[in-house]
């Protein structure tokens, strides 16, 4: 029905480097369905999840992008089976070694974005280790969202701020946006531009509840582990045909 057409997808050509998104999200799914598709466990669609975030996460850095957020790990994800959970680990563990070696070279800060004193002393004690190499570094930024969930996220900002009042640091008056926003997980980051979910599915999940207000959404049937440099681009094209009002004409 044209009612249904999507304007954006027909207008939508090569990207413009001149004006890319400053901040791109990525909920990264569909690894699951992926590996069962091949016969294969889910853990295998995992694997091979992390590396597209390997190469998508370098492309962004060549073509310029500031910053890169990757829905990674849900506080809601918690519910898969345990042998799941523990090679999503697995992989992350491996990951922040790499990294732990890699990043100063390529100038790639990592930060997390999540509770992560639930995670084993061994995984927090690797996050710290990048976060003391990032705090040297000032080029592209990868923010890894682990144990991250939303509503959390909003719930922690109003327990701290309240913590504040009690303290008499503040009247509750004193809240506004900008002050909101130095008790999130993202604080000091800006909004994404662009929020992108492969995997088919048409839904939030929790992610980023506040800071998606203005975002643009490009929803793809791909499977994350499918996701090549050509899809974000053309995820990008489509940013681009897109006219962002924020609420004005
Ligand atoms: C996303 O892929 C990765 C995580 C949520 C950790 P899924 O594991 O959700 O893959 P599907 O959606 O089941 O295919
Ligand atoms: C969202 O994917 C979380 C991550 C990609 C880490 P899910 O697979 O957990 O989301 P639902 O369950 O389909 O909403
Ligand atoms: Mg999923």
């Amino acid at each position: 029905m044209a009612f249904f057409k999507s304007r954006s997808k027909q207008k939508a050509g090569p990207v413009d480097r001149d004006h890319l998104p400053r901040h791109i999200a990525v909920i990264m799914d569909g690894n699951g369905r992926w590996a069962k598709r091949r016969g294969l466990p889910r853990k295998a669609g995992h694997k091979v999840g992390a590396e597209v975030f390997r190469t998508i996460a370098t492309y962004c850095k060549d073509l310029g992008i500031a910053y890169l957020t990757v829905y990674a790990f849900s506080t809601e994800n918690w519910k898969r089976p345990q042998d799941e959970v523990d090679a999503i680990m697995g992989l992350l563990k491996r990951y922040l070694l790499e990294a732990i070696d890699t990043m100063a070279k390529d100038n790639i800060r990592l930060r997390f974005l999540g509770d992560l004193t639930v995670l084993s002393p061994e995984l927090q004690e690797l996050a710290a280790r990048t976060n003391a190499i990032s705090a040297t570094l000032d080029g592209f930024q990868a923010n890894i969202c682990l144990n991250y969930g939303g509503r959390d996220e909003l719930l922690r900002a109003a327990q701290s701020f309240a913590a504040d009042c009690v303290d008499g640091k503040y009247q509750e008056d004193a809240l506004d946006s900008d002050l909101f926003e130095t008790y999130l997980f993202s604080a000091g980051l800006p909004d994404p531009d662009l929020i992108i979910r492969p995997g088919g599915e048409q839904r939030i999940s929790n992610f980023l509840l506040w800071q998606c207000a203005y975002a643009e959404f490009v929803f793809t049937e791909t499977l994350w582990p499918d996701f090549k440099k050509e899809h974000l681009d053309a995820a990008i094209a489509e940013y681009q045909a897109r006219h962002r009002r924020y609420g004005g004409v």
